[in-house]
């Protein structure tokens, strides 16, 4: 089984997502191969709430102290986690995020949330998605581990594109973890 902590700021809806797909028993594309050992917060956030819900041990802490904690398993996983991380040495390739464009494209310091959205709406692009990298000491920077694509429909708000990526987020996270870890020496 491998173990997987995350790691959350926000209103937990990719944790929440991530141990559906650890925990149910129909539906749960990781079942019986992984599962969420903790969960850290940087700051007070619903996504707490949600590890609660699940029954995941919580942590709030700073980023630091964050980062000896929760590297003492398979795979870190941000879920919506804000804070810059400096990626100690033994955690080099074993932190995953999940960012909603087309990496490269839209990335970088200050770019999430509806921001990224606004900025694909603007640029008149008609392919936009989300893509799941791993995490070095730049924004947004790390190695490509895989993408999930959809057209842009004209009419289609930045809204309706938050909507729209958020769904492919909700399918794609899971699957490249179990993909990402099927790969690694254990
Ligand atoms: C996700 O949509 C992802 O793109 C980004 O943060 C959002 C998660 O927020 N990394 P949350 O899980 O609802 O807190």
């Amino acid at each position: 089984m491998f173990e997987i902590s995350v790691l959350v700021s926000g209103s937990g809806s990719t944790l929440d997502n991530l141990a559906f797909h650890c925990y149910d028993e129909l539906e749960g594309v990781m079942r019986g191969m992984a599962t969420i050992t903790s969960v850290f917060a940087d700051r007070n956030c619903g996504a707490l709430e949600v590890a609660d819900g699940w029954g995941i041990p919580k942590f709030v802490l700073d980023t630091k102290s964050i980062l000896k904690k929760a590297g003492n398993v398979d795979l870190c996983v941000l879920a919506g986690f804000l804070s810059k991380i400096y990626v100690p040495p033994e955690m080099e390739g074993k932190i995953l995020n999940i960012h909603p464009s087309l990496l490269p494209k839209y990335g970088g310091k200050g770019m999430y949330g509806r921001k990224v959205h606004q900025a694909v709406k603007e640029s008149g692009d008609s392919i936009t998605g989300c893509t799941v990298h791993v995490v070095d000491n730049e924004y947004d920077h790390g190695e490509i581990v895989d993408q999930e694509l959809i057209p842009i429909m004209p009419e289609q708000s930045a809204d309706d594109l938050e909507m729209a990526v958020k769904k492919l987020e909700q399918q794609l996270y899971p699957k490249a973890i179990l993909n990402f870890l099927s790969k690694q020496p254990k």
